[in-house]
Protein backbone atom coordinates (compact mmCIF):
# COMPACT_ATOMS: atom_id res chain seq x y z
CA UNK A 1 0.00 0.00 0.00
CA UNK A 2 1.58 3.47 -1.05
CA UNK A 3 0.46 7.28 -1.09
CA UNK A 4 2.53 9.90 -1.54
CA UNK A 5 2.13 12.82 0.19
CA UNK A 6 4.92 15.43 -0.55
CA UNK A 7 6.94 15.76 -3.49
CA UNK A 8 10.55 15.01 -2.89
CA UNK A 9 12.87 17.79 -1.62
CA UNK A 10 16.62 18.03 -2.85
CA UNK A 11 18.13 15.30 -1.09
CA UNK A 12 20.58 15.67 1.37
CA UNK A 13 23.35 13.31 2.34
CA UNK A 14 22.63 12.71 6.01
CA UNK A 15 24.23 9.39 7.02
CA UNK A 16 21.66 6.27 6.13
CA UNK A 17 22.51 5.70 10.33
CA UNK A 18 21.25 8.76 12.13
CA UNK A 19 18.52 8.05 14.07
CA UNK A 20 14.77 8.47 11.56
CA UNK A 21 13.20 10.80 14.36
CA UNK A 22 16.23 13.57 13.90
CA UNK A 23 16.29 14.35 9.98
CA UNK A 24 14.41 16.62 8.47
CA UNK A 25 11.25 14.88 6.68
CA UNK A 26 11.30 14.33 2.92
CA UNK A 27 8.72 13.15 2.26
CA UNK A 28 5.35 11.06 3.97
CA UNK A 29 3.65 8.00 2.50
CA UNK A 30 1.48 5.68 3.40
CA UNK A 31 2.92 1.80 3.78
CA UNK A 32 1.58 -1.53 4.89
CA UNK A 33 4.36 -3.10 7.73
CA UNK A 34 5.52 -6.34 6.48
CA UNK A 35 8.09 -7.60 9.23
CA UNK A 36 10.51 -6.62 11.93
CA UNK A 37 14.14 -6.19 10.40
CA UNK A 38 17.21 -6.21 11.91
CA UNK A 39 17.61 -2.75 13.92
CA UNK A 40 13.77 -3.45 15.24
CA UNK A 41 12.51 -1.37 12.42
CA UNK A 42 9.10 -2.34 10.59
CA UNK A 43 9.68 -3.22 6.65
CA UNK A 44 7.21 -1.96 4.14
CA UNK A 45 7.44 -1.60 0.41
CA UNK A 46 7.11 1.78 -1.59
CA UNK A 47 5.19 1.21 -5.09
CA UNK A 48 8.26 1.33 -7.05
CA UNK A 49 9.65 -1.20 -5.42
CA UNK A 50 11.87 0.32 -2.71
CA UNK A 51 12.21 -0.81 0.94
CA UNK A 52 11.55 1.69 3.66
CA UNK A 53 12.49 0.65 7.24
CA UNK A 54 10.15 3.00 9.54
CA UNK A 55 10.73 3.03 13.19
CA UNK A 56 8.15 2.88 15.64
CA UNK A 57 5.85 0.84 13.04
CA UNK A 58 4.89 -2.70 13.68
CA UNK A 59 4.04 -5.52 11.44
CA UNK A 60 0.44 -5.47 10.04
CA UNK A 61 0.28 -1.70 10.69
CA UNK A 62 -0.84 0.99 7.64
CA UNK A 63 0.95 3.77 9.13
CA UNK A 64 1.26 7.54 8.25
CA UNK A 65 5.46 7.41 7.48
CA UNK A 66 7.66 10.49 7.36
CA UNK A 67 10.66 9.59 5.28
CA UNK A 68 13.87 11.02 6.22
CA UNK A 69 16.31 9.18 3.91
CA UNK A 70 16.09 8.11 0.23
CA UNK A 71 18.69 5.82 -1.59
CA UNK A 72 18.40 4.58 -4.57
CA UNK A 73 16.63 0.92 -3.00
CA UNK A 74 15.37 1.55 0.06
CA UNK A 75 14.22 4.33 2.41
CA UNK A 76 14.53 5.14 6.04
CA UNK A 77 11.89 7.24 8.02
CA UNK A 78 9.59 7.34 11.05
CA UNK A 79 5.59 6.54 11.98
CA UNK A 80 3.53 9.68 12.12
CA UNK A 81 0.73 7.80 12.36
CA UNK A 82 -0.59 4.57 12.70
CA UNK A 83 -4.34 4.69 10.06
CA UNK A 84 -5.30 1.55 10.85
CA UNK A 85 -4.77 -1.96 11.99
CA UNK A 86 -2.57 -1.20 14.99
CA UNK A 87 -0.62 -3.73 16.33
CA UNK A 88 -2.32 -5.90 19.38
CA UNK A 89 1.39 -5.65 20.95
CA UNK A 90 1.95 -2.00 20.61
CA UNK A 91 1.95 -0.15 24.31
CA UNK A 92 2.93 3.87 25.04
CA UNK A 93 6.53 4.24 25.34
CA UNK A 94 7.57 4.48 29.04
CA UNK A 95 9.97 7.37 28.63
CA UNK A 96 8.73 10.62 27.67
CA UNK A 97 12.55 10.94 25.79
CA UNK A 98 11.45 7.93 23.60
CA UNK A 99 12.42 8.66 19.86
CA UNK A 100 14.56 11.21 20.95
CA UNK A 101 17.19 9.87 22.55
CA UNK A 102 19.26 7.23 20.95
CA UNK A 103 19.01 4.86 23.59
CA UNK A 104 15.68 2.58 22.73
CA UNK A 105 13.40 1.94 19.64
CA UNK A 106 11.21 -0.38 21.03
CA UNK A 107 9.49 1.12 23.85
CA UNK A 108 6.29 0.80 21.43
CA UNK A 109 6.19 -3.10 21.88
CA UNK A 110 5.18 -4.98 24.91
CA UNK A 111 8.01 -5.80 26.38
CA UNK A 112 6.78 -9.32 26.94
CA UNK A 113 6.52 -9.59 22.97
CA UNK A 114 10.10 -8.35 22.51
CA UNK A 115 11.95 -11.16 22.64
CA UNK A 116 9.04 -13.35 20.13
CA UNK A 117 9.69 -10.06 17.40
CA UNK A 118 13.61 -10.45 18.05
CA UNK A 119 13.72 -14.27 17.35
CA UNK A 120 12.24 -13.67 14.71
CA UNK A 121 14.34 -11.21 13.50
CA UNK A 122 17.25 -13.67 13.77
CA UNK A 123 15.82 -16.76 12.37
CA UNK A 124 15.49 -14.14 9.05
CA UNK A 125 18.70 -12.69 9.14
CA UNK A 126 20.68 -16.45 9.56
CA UNK A 127 17.99 -17.20 6.23
CA UNK A 128 19.12 -14.24 4.49
CA UNK A 129 22.81 -13.43 5.62
CA UNK A 130 23.72 -17.56 5.96
CA UNK A 131 21.10 -19.11 4.26
CA UNK A 132 21.54 -21.61 7.25
CA UNK A 133 17.94 -22.39 9.41
CA UNK A 134 18.47 -21.73 13.46
CA UNK A 135 17.28 -25.01 14.99
CA UNK A 136 13.39 -25.57 16.28
CA UNK A 137 15.25 -25.59 19.93
CA UNK A 138 16.20 -22.12 19.14
CA UNK A 139 15.13 -19.76 22.48
CA UNK A 140 15.40 -16.55 24.23
CA UNK A 141 15.93 -15.96 27.54
CA UNK A 142 14.63 -13.44 29.48
CA UNK A 143 14.68 -11.16 31.91
CA UNK A 144 13.81 -8.00 33.97
CA UNK A 145 12.46 -5.26 31.04
CA UNK A 146 12.66 -1.90 32.58
CA UNK A 147 15.66 -1.28 35.32
CA UNK A 148 18.36 -3.52 34.47
CA UNK A 149 21.22 -1.85 32.64
CA UNK A 150 23.86 -1.29 34.97
CA UNK A 151 26.71 -0.04 32.70
CA UNK A 152 26.15 2.88 31.21
CA UNK A 153 27.98 6.02 29.20
CA UNK A 154 26.32 9.13 30.18
CA UNK A 155 27.30 12.86 29.19
CA UNK A 156 27.74 14.97 32.05
CA UNK A 157 26.82 18.68 30.98
CA UNK A 158 28.33 21.12 33.78
CA UNK A 159 26.89 24.66 34.14
CA UNK A 160 27.20 27.63 36.30
CA UNK A 161 24.42 29.69 37.70
CA UNK A 162 26.43 32.79 39.57
CA UNK A 163 28.42 30.70 42.21
CA UNK A 164 26.23 27.65 42.08
CA UNK A 165 27.79 24.68 39.86
CA UNK A 166 24.50 22.33 37.93
CA UNK A 167 25.29 19.60 36.62
CA UNK A 168 23.17 17.46 34.46
CA UNK A 169 22.91 14.04 32.78
CA UNK A 170 21.88 12.81 29.52
CA UNK A 171 22.63 10.29 26.23
CA UNK A 172 24.00 11.56 23.13
CA UNK A 173 21.12 11.43 20.26
CA UNK A 174 21.76 8.66 18.20
CA UNK A 175 24.88 8.86 15.49
CA UNK A 176 24.58 12.95 17.02
CA UNK A 177 26.62 15.24 19.05
CA UNK A 178 23.95 16.69 20.60
CA UNK A 179 21.97 15.60 24.27
CA UNK A 180 18.82 14.66 25.22
CA UNK A 181 18.97 15.17 28.68
CA UNK A 182 17.30 13.15 31.57
CA UNK A 183 16.55 12.83 34.84
CA UNK A 184 15.73 9.26 35.42
CA UNK A 185 15.96 6.56 32.66
CA UNK A 186 13.81 3.53 33.02
CA UNK A 187 16.41 0.94 31.71
CA UNK A 188 19.14 2.11 34.38
CA UNK A 189 19.38 -0.22 37.23
CA UNK A 190 17.57 1.66 40.38
CA UNK A 191 21.15 2.05 41.79
CA UNK A 192 22.52 4.23 38.96
CA UNK A 193 19.73 6.26 38.74
CA UNK A 194 19.98 7.19 42.44
CA UNK A 195 23.30 7.76 42.01
CA UNK A 196 22.47 10.35 39.29
CA UNK A 197 20.10 12.02 40.81
CA UNK A 198 22.41 12.45 44.07
CA UNK A 199 26.30 11.36 44.66
CA UNK A 200 26.66 11.87 41.51
CA UNK A 201 26.00 15.56 40.85
CA UNK A 202 28.66 16.55 43.97
CA UNK A 203 30.90 14.18 42.33
CA UNK A 204 31.27 16.39 38.76
CA UNK A 205 30.79 19.32 40.43
CA UNK A 206 33.24 21.62 39.68
CA UNK A 207 35.32 19.15 37.91
CA UNK A 208 34.95 20.08 34.39
CA UNK A 209 34.85 23.45 33.22
CA UNK A 210 31.33 24.97 32.70
CA UNK A 211 30.01 24.89 29.21
CA UNK A 212 31.92 21.52 29.14
CA UNK A 213 30.59 17.97 28.36
CA UNK A 214 32.35 15.36 29.55
CA UNK A 215 31.45 11.67 28.73
CA UNK A 216 31.30 9.56 31.82
CA UNK A 217 31.24 5.53 32.28
CA UNK A 218 29.33 4.33 34.99
CA UNK A 219 29.41 0.60 36.37
CA UNK A 220 26.72 -0.46 39.14
CA UNK A 221 28.57 -3.72 40.55
CA UNK A 222 25.18 -5.13 41.78
CA UNK A 223 25.23 -4.81 45.24
CA UNK A 224 24.74 -0.68 44.64
CA UNK A 225 28.01 0.33 44.50
CA UNK A 226 28.91 2.55 41.17
CA UNK A 227 32.07 3.58 39.93
CA UNK A 228 33.12 5.33 37.43
CA UNK A 229 35.52 6.77 35.06
CA UNK A 230 36.01 9.45 32.42
CA UNK A 231 39.42 10.05 30.03
CA UNK A 232 42.17 11.72 32.05
CA UNK A 233 40.91 10.88 35.60
CA UNK A 234 43.75 11.28 37.57
CA UNK A 235 45.61 7.33 38.79
CA UNK A 236 44.63 8.32 42.37
CA UNK A 237 40.91 8.64 41.84
CA UNK A 238 40.74 5.86 39.36
CA UNK A 239 42.05 3.17 41.78
CA UNK A 240 39.43 4.90 44.53
CA UNK A 241 36.65 5.05 42.27
CA UNK A 242 36.62 3.38 38.70
CA UNK A 243 38.02 -0.51 39.97
CA UNK A 244 34.82 -2.66 40.97
CA UNK A 245 34.38 -6.04 41.76
CA UNK A 246 30.53 -7.95 41.19
CA UNK A 247 30.04 -11.12 42.51
CA UNK A 248 28.37 -13.28 39.79
CA UNK A 249 27.26 -16.97 40.31
CA UNK A 250 29.11 -16.97 43.32
CA UNK A 251 32.49 -15.97 42.03
CA UNK A 252 34.43 -12.21 42.62
CA UNK A 253 34.74 -10.79 39.18
CA UNK A 254 37.01 -7.58 38.88
CA UNK A 255 36.77 -5.01 36.42
CA UNK A 256 36.76 -1.11 36.12
CA UNK A 257 34.74 1.25 34.38
CA UNK A 258 36.71 2.14 31.65
CA UNK A 259 36.60 -1.61 30.23
CA UNK A 260 33.79 -4.11 29.04
CA UNK A 261 31.88 -5.41 31.47
CA UNK A 262 28.39 -7.28 30.70
CA UNK A 263 25.60 -4.60 30.87
CA UNK A 264 22.72 -6.83 31.96
CA UNK A 265 23.99 -8.57 35.37
CA UNK A 266 20.51 -10.05 36.27
CA UNK A 267 20.32 -12.47 33.32
CA UNK A 268 23.74 -12.89 32.97
CA UNK A 269 24.17 -16.11 35.42
CA UNK A 270 21.74 -17.83 32.70
CA UNK A 271 24.32 -17.11 30.28
CA UNK A 272 26.27 -18.62 32.08
CA UNK A 273 24.72 -21.48 32.60
CA UNK A 274 23.97 -22.06 29.18
CA UNK A 275 27.69 -21.56 28.02
CA UNK A 276 28.50 -23.76 31.04
CA UNK A 277 26.15 -26.82 29.26
CA UNK A 278 27.46 -26.51 26.33
CA UNK A 279 31.19 -26.88 27.44
CA UNK A 280 29.79 -30.38 29.60
CA UNK A 281 28.33 -31.31 26.32
CA UNK A 282 31.28 -30.78 24.32
CA UNK A 283 33.44 -32.35 26.89
CA UNK A 284 31.16 -35.26 27.57
CA UNK A 285 30.71 -35.83 23.52
CA UNK A 286 34.71 -36.31 23.46
CA UNK A 287 34.49 -33.26 20.61
CA UNK A 288 36.24 -30.85 22.37
CA UNK A 289 39.03 -31.60 25.92
CA UNK A 290 39.64 -30.54 29.34
CA UNK A 291 43.07 -30.11 28.36
CA UNK A 292 42.79 -26.46 27.53
CA UNK A 293 40.35 -23.76 27.93
CA UNK A 294 40.56 -20.70 25.44
CA UNK A 295 38.60 -17.71 25.99
CA UNK A 296 39.41 -15.43 22.94
CA UNK A 297 38.26 -11.29 23.51
CA UNK A 298 38.30 -12.52 26.94
CA UNK A 299 37.80 -9.27 28.68
CA UNK A 300 38.16 -9.22 32.13
CA UNK A 301 38.61 -13.24 31.80
CA UNK A 302 35.21 -13.26 32.46
CA UNK A 303 33.98 -16.57 30.93
CA UNK A 304 36.93 -18.19 32.03
CA UNK A 305 36.93 -17.24 35.37
CA UNK A 306 33.14 -18.91 34.95
CA UNK A 307 34.92 -22.48 33.21
CA UNK A 308 38.09 -22.81 34.90
CA UNK A 309 36.75 -25.49 37.46
CA UNK A 310 36.74 -28.32 34.33
CA UNK A 311 40.13 -27.55 32.62
CA UNK A 312 43.79 -28.73 33.47
CA UNK A 313 45.11 -25.49 31.41
CA UNK A 314 43.20 -21.90 30.14
CA UNK A 315 44.91 -19.35 28.20
CA UNK A 316 42.59 -16.10 27.58
CA UNK A 317 43.46 -13.29 24.93
CA UNK A 318 42.16 -9.59 25.14
CA UNK A 319 43.68 -6.76 22.91
CA UNK A 320 42.98 -4.06 25.68
CA UNK A 321 46.44 -4.16 28.20
CA UNK A 322 44.10 -2.48 31.00
CA UNK A 323 41.95 -5.92 31.13
CA UNK A 324 45.64 -7.71 31.91
CA UNK A 325 45.34 -7.28 35.61
CA UNK A 326 42.25 -7.99 36.08
CA UNK A 327 42.28 -11.31 34.28
CA UNK A 328 45.10 -12.28 36.41
CA UNK A 329 43.07 -11.49 39.71
CA UNK A 330 39.92 -13.02 38.41
CA UNK A 331 41.29 -16.09 37.51
CA UNK A 332 44.31 -16.55 40.27
CA UNK A 333 43.69 -19.92 42.16
CA UNK A 334 42.28 -18.41 44.91
CA UNK A 335 39.10 -17.55 43.06
CA UNK A 336 37.23 -20.47 43.63
CA UNK A 337 39.51 -23.04 42.33
CA UNK A 338 39.82 -25.84 44.47
CA UNK A 339 42.58 -27.77 42.01
CA UNK A 340 46.42 -26.80 42.61
CA UNK A 341 47.26 -28.29 39.45
CA UNK A 342 45.60 -25.74 37.63
CA UNK A 343 48.37 -23.39 39.72
CA UNK A 344 50.76 -22.04 36.70
CA UNK A 345 48.97 -23.35 33.91
CA UNK A 346 46.99 -20.17 33.60
CA UNK A 347 48.07 -17.80 30.78
CA UNK A 348 46.71 -14.53 30.32
CA UNK A 349 47.65 -12.60 27.25
CA UNK A 350 47.80 -8.60 25.96
CA UNK A 351 47.26 -9.06 22.16
CA UNK A 352 45.08 -9.31 19.29
CA UNK A 353 43.42 -12.93 18.91
CA UNK A 354 43.73 -13.11 15.16
CA UNK A 355 47.52 -12.86 16.13
CA UNK A 356 47.69 -15.12 19.05
CA UNK A 357 45.92 -17.67 16.60
CA UNK A 358 48.23 -17.50 13.84
CA UNK A 359 50.99 -18.18 16.65
CA UNK A 360 49.64 -20.79 18.75
CA UNK A 361 48.20 -23.91 16.42
CA UNK A 362 45.97 -25.92 18.55
CA UNK A 363 46.96 -29.49 17.97
CA UNK A 364 44.72 -30.43 20.56
CA UNK A 365 40.98 -30.37 20.33
CA UNK A 366 40.51 -27.37 22.90
CA UNK A 367 37.52 -25.76 23.74
CA UNK A 368 37.35 -22.63 22.48
CA UNK A 369 34.99 -19.84 23.63
CA UNK A 370 35.23 -16.27 21.37
CA UNK A 371 32.97 -13.11 22.04
CA UNK A 372 34.25 -10.72 19.82
CA UNK A 373 33.03 -6.74 19.55
CA UNK A 374 30.15 -6.20 17.13
CA UNK A 375 32.97 -6.68 13.87
CA UNK A 376 32.89 -10.12 14.59
CA UNK A 377 35.71 -12.41 14.26
CA UNK A 378 38.61 -11.28 11.97
CA UNK A 379 38.96 -12.84 9.13
CA UNK A 380 42.62 -14.39 10.21
CA UNK A 381 40.92 -15.66 13.31
CA UNK A 382 38.32 -17.83 11.20
CA UNK A 383 40.86 -19.04 9.30
CA UNK A 384 43.19 -19.80 11.49
CA UNK A 385 40.10 -21.86 13.69
CA UNK A 386 39.06 -23.44 10.77
CA UNK A 387 43.15 -24.94 10.22
CA UNK A 388 43.27 -25.45 13.93
CA UNK A 389 42.07 -29.41 15.32
CA UNK A 390 39.45 -27.26 17.50
CA UNK A 391 35.97 -29.15 16.48
CA UNK A 392 34.14 -27.35 19.13
CA UNK A 393 33.56 -23.78 19.19
CA UNK A 394 31.09 -21.40 21.32
CA UNK A 395 30.81 -18.14 20.40
CA UNK A 396 28.99 -15.42 22.16
CA UNK A 397 27.76 -12.43 20.26
CA UNK A 398 26.11 -9.19 20.95
CA UNK A 399 26.01 -8.49 16.98
CA UNK A 400 23.73 -11.10 15.02
CA UNK A 401 24.53 -9.81 11.93
CA UNK A 402 28.35 -10.56 12.04
CA UNK A 403 27.61 -13.64 13.87
CA UNK A 404 25.48 -15.28 10.58
CA UNK A 405 27.89 -13.75 8.83
CA UNK A 406 31.01 -15.63 10.43
CA UNK A 407 28.63 -18.47 11.23
CA UNK A 408 28.33 -19.20 7.21
CA UNK A 409 32.16 -18.90 6.81
CA UNK A 410 32.77 -21.58 9.09
CA UNK A 411 30.21 -23.85 7.49
CA UNK A 412 32.42 -23.60 4.66
CA UNK A 413 34.82 -25.40 6.99
CA UNK A 414 32.37 -28.08 8.24
CA UNK A 415 31.00 -26.34 11.41
CA UNK A 416 27.26 -27.00 11.98
CA UNK A 417 25.15 -24.86 14.32
CA UNK A 418 24.50 -27.53 17.69
CA UNK A 419 22.72 -25.16 19.76
CA UNK A 420 21.54 -21.18 19.53
CA UNK A 421 20.05 -19.87 22.41
CA UNK A 422 19.44 -15.98 23.14
CA UNK A 423 19.45 -13.95 26.28
CA UNK A 424 16.80 -10.82 26.31
CA UNK A 425 19.94 -8.38 27.83
CA UNK A 426 18.90 -5.38 26.49
CA UNK A 427 15.00 -5.28 26.52
CA UNK A 428 13.66 -1.60 24.83
CA UNK A 429 16.13 -2.16 22.23
CA UNK A 430 16.49 -4.20 19.59
CA UNK A 431 19.50 -6.05 20.72
CA UNK A 432 19.93 -9.54 21.81
CA UNK A 433 23.20 -11.51 23.07
CA UNK A 434 23.46 -14.83 21.27
CA UNK A 435 24.80 -17.82 21.67
CA UNK A 436 25.74 -20.67 19.36
CA UNK A 437 27.67 -24.02 19.56
CA UNK A 438 29.68 -24.88 16.77
CA UNK A 439 31.03 -28.36 16.59
CA UNK A 440 32.28 -30.07 13.19
C1 LIG B 1 32.18 -8.24 23.82
S1 LIG B 1 33.65 -7.95 24.75
C2 LIG B 1 33.76 -9.48 25.61
C3 LIG B 1 34.59 -9.48 26.85
C4 LIG B 1 34.47 -10.69 27.77
N1 LIG B 1 34.31 -11.94 27.06
C5 LIG B 1 33.37 -10.52 28.79
O1 LIG B 1 32.41 -11.27 28.77
O2 LIG B 1 33.48 -9.59 29.64
C6 LIG B 1 34.85 -8.04 23.50
C7 LIG B 1 36.26 -7.84 23.99
O3 LIG B 1 37.15 -8.06 22.88
C8 LIG B 1 38.22 -7.14 22.95
N2 LIG B 1 38.79 -7.08 21.59
C9 LIG B 1 38.35 -6.37 20.53
N3 LIG B 1 39.07 -6.69 19.44
C10 LIG B 1 39.98 -7.62 19.81
C11 LIG B 1 40.98 -8.34 19.12
N4 LIG B 1 41.20 -8.17 17.82
N5 LIG B 1 41.70 -9.24 19.81
C12 LIG B 1 41.50 -9.43 21.14
N6 LIG B 1 40.56 -8.77 21.85
C13 LIG B 1 39.80 -7.87 21.19
C14 LIG B 1 37.61 -5.90 23.50
O4 LIG B 1 38.58 -5.07 24.10
C15 LIG B 1 36.60 -6.46 24.51
O5 LIG B 1 37.16 -6.58 25.78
Amino acid sequence: MFRRYDKPGRPRRPSPKRHAFSMPVREVFEVRIEKMVQGGEGMARLADGRVCFVAGALPGELCKVAVTFTKKDFSRGHVVEVLEGASPDRVEARCPLYGKCGGCSLQHLDSEKQAEYLAQVERENFRRIARIELPESFTVHTGPAWGYRNRARVVVVCDQAGDKPIVRFGFRKQESNSVALFKNCPVLTPALNEFLQGKAREIFAGKFRPGREMEVNLFDNGSGEISYYYEGMPASEFSENAVSVAEICGKKIEADASVFFQSNLELLPALVKSVRNAVDEGLASGESSDEWLIDLFSGVGFFAAMLMDKFKRVTTVEREEKCLQHAKVNLSVTNGTTDSAINGKIENVSAPAEEWLARNVMDIPATLIVDPPRTGLPKEALDAIADSSVNRLIYVSCHPVTLARDTALLAEKGFKIRRAEAFAFYPQTPHLEMMLVLAR
